[in-house]
Order: C-alpha cells, then sequence, then structure tokens
C-alpha cells in the first residue's frame, strides 16, 4: 500500500470529522459558490457534448475556473472531442485507489474533464463510506471550480435523472427534429412528475434558423401547458445547424478554438456570456459537495 491510499484509508475512517472541519473552514474563507450545470436530453446525439465543450472553453475565456463531470456512457465522449485521454475514472476514486485530483485531466485552455467511465453505474448504489468519501473529495476542489459542467448521457436512467436533478440549473437541448422535441417533452415530464424538478431551459441545436428554433421552443412548450403552472421552461437560444461543428469533432478541437469566427462559434461565445450573466447576482453560496449529497440523498429516497 503506498502512502497516499493509506492516507485515503484514514480519511475514508475519518471521513464524517473531517466534513464537519471542513465545512467550519468553508464558511469561514468561502467567497463564491460554483455555478453547477447539468446539459441534457431526451434522446442521444443532438450535440449535449459539443455543448459542454465548447460552453466550457468559452467560460474558461471569461477567466472561469472550469470543471467538466463526463456523465455521458454513450460513444463520443467528452474527452475524445477535446482530444484528451483518461486512464482513469470516478470509480478509482470510490473505490480509495485514487484521489479525485489524480484522475482529473486538463484539455484545451485549462478546463479540467472528471471522466466518469464505467464508475457511472456505480454512482447510485455506494456505500455511506463511499458517499463520505466522494463528498470530501469534492469538497477539497471547491476552491478551484467557479463552473461545474456536467455532461448528462441522454433519456430518463437513474443516473441521468438524478445527476440533472441536483444541479442548479438544467440545460435540455432538442433539435427540430420531431423525435427530438417529443422526447425532450417526456424527460421534462417525467423529471417533473416523478421528481418534482420545475425549472428547465431549453437550447435547441442544429435549427436552420431563428424561427425554426423558436418553433421547437413553442411546440415544447405548449405542450407542457398543462404542468405550466409549476413548471418554469425557459428559452436559452439556439445553436445552428453548421458544418464546422462536424469538422471541429473531427479535428477533436472543440469548435470555438478551430472555427472561432463560425457561426456556431460566436454562438457560443454569446451562449456562455448569457448563462453568466443570467446567474450574476444570485448570492446563495453552495458548494460542489452540496451538489453530490443532493444527489445522493435522492438516491436514498
Ligand atoms: N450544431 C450542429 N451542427 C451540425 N452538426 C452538429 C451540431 N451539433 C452536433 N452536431 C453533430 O452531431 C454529432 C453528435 O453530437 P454530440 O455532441 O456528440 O451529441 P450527444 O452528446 O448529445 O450525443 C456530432 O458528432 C456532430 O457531428
Ligand atoms: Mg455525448
Amino acid at each position: 500500500m503506498d502512502q497516499a491510499s493509506g492516507l485515503r484509508d484514514l480519511i475514508h475512517k475519518y471521513s464524517n470529522d473531517i466534513w464537519d472541519l471542513r465545512k467550519t473552514e468553508r464558511a469561514k474563507y468561502k467567497h463564491s459558490a460554483p455555478k453547477v450545470i447539468a446539459v441534457t436530453s431526451g434522446k442521444g446525439g443532438v450535440g449535449k457534448t459539443n455543448v459542454v465543450g465548447n460552453l466550457a472553453i468559452e467560460f474558461s475565456r471569461l477567466k472561469k475556473n472550469v470543471l467538466i463531470f463526463d456523465g455521458d456512457l454513450g460513444l463520443a465522449n467528452i474527452d475524445v472531442l477535446l482530444g484528451i485521454r483518461s486512464k482513469f475514472h470516478i470509480q478509482h476514486v470510490i473505490s480509495g485507489e485514487k484521489s479525485l485530483s489524480e484522475i482529473i485531466v486538463t484539455g484545451p485552455e485549462n478546463i479540467r474533464v472528471i471522466p466518469g467511465g464505467s464508475g457511472l453505474q456505480k454512482l447510485s448504489n455506494l456505500s455511506e463510506g463511499e458517499r463520505l468519501l466522494l463528498l470530501n473529495e469534492f469538497d477539497s476542489l471547491d476552491e478551484q471550480v467557479d463552473v461545474f459542467l456536467i455532461d448528462t448521457g441522454a433519456g430518463i436512467s437513474t443516473n441521468i435523472t438524478y445527476l440533472t436533478m441536483a444541479a442548479e440549473e438544467r440545460i435540455v437541448i432538442s433539435t427540430p427534429e420531431p423525435t427530438s422535441i417529443t422526447d425532450a417533452y417526456a424527460l421534462i415530464k417525467v423529471m417533473y412528475q416523478q421528481h418534482g424538478t420545475k425549472t428547465f431551459k431549453l437550447l435547441v441545436n442544429m435549427a436552420r434558423h431563428r424561427k425554426e428554433a423558436e418553433a421547437v421552443f413553442n411546440n415544447i412548450h405548449s405542450n407542457l401547458s398543462r404542468f405550466l403552472q409549476d413548471i418554469q421552461l425557459d428559452y436559452l437560444g439556439f445553436i445552428s445547424r453548421d458544418e464546422c461543428i462536424q469538422k471541429s469533432v473531427r479535428k477533436q478541437i472543440p469548435v470555438v478554438i478551430c472555427f472561432p469566427k463560425s457561426t456556431s462559434g460566436k454562438q457560443f461565445q454569446q451562449l456562455a456570456r448569457r448563462i453568466l450573466d443570467s446567474s450574476d447576482g444570485k448570492k446563495d453560496v453552495k458548494t460542489l459537495s452540496f451538489f453530490w449529497k443532493k444527489f445522493m440523498s435522492n438516491l436514498q429516497l
């Protein structure tokens, strides 16, 4: 057993005490809170990973420390999009083999990624000790994170729903395709009816023009009309269907880096500003471990 893993065993054992101690310390020194945003969709292949990767770069350009959690078990993962390689993933942290900082991979423009990998399945089935260990690990990251972006898989499987529920903001992506619209609507409805989640932001991807994007929003909004006393669905805007994105995916370089002046490149830039502006002025201090605590307590329900 190396020194580091011995230490982690100790942390495991005393994690309750450490958790309390850290909480007191944080209350004294903490000034800003990480913003936790989950990007999700009903249907796969609608552009979640591209949105997460490009927004991350734009947030970083706006001087934010960005951490991505790759919660998508799909094929084209965020590491592929960013052209980075990861050897370890969240399971290595859960098992105590690695610390969170040891599995984090740094991508272009200093954005950092926590690979979810096969550990994602384990997330909804953690022992008490594993939960505390994870909370402690995330707690230690707080000071270095302004925006925590979660690339969720598509659909409504347990893990995805709980990650999406626990986030402060949910960006649901739909394309103008009827199947994508129906699935986005179903996702919102299920999140509300089964889990009581009430606030969502809709981003339309691959739209041909503004009117088409707005029609997608109006379609989903009007289908939800009987729930709208409770559900708040905001329109976040759209990203055009743009060949530059496909080219950038093939190059494994996000479009805002390889084609910053393209239509979609400029749209991502504006979108990142809008998202940050919309949350300026919110004063409640939350932490990354607050997010994970919420995630884990939902699992116990
Ligand atoms: N705005 C867009 N314009 C054109 N093609 C896009 C756009 N967004 C995504 N794509 C294409 O769709 C594919 C799937 O995108 P991806 O981000 O991997 O979706 P998801 O993560 O939702 O499965 C990409 O490989 C890319 O070729
Ligand atoms: Mg994806």
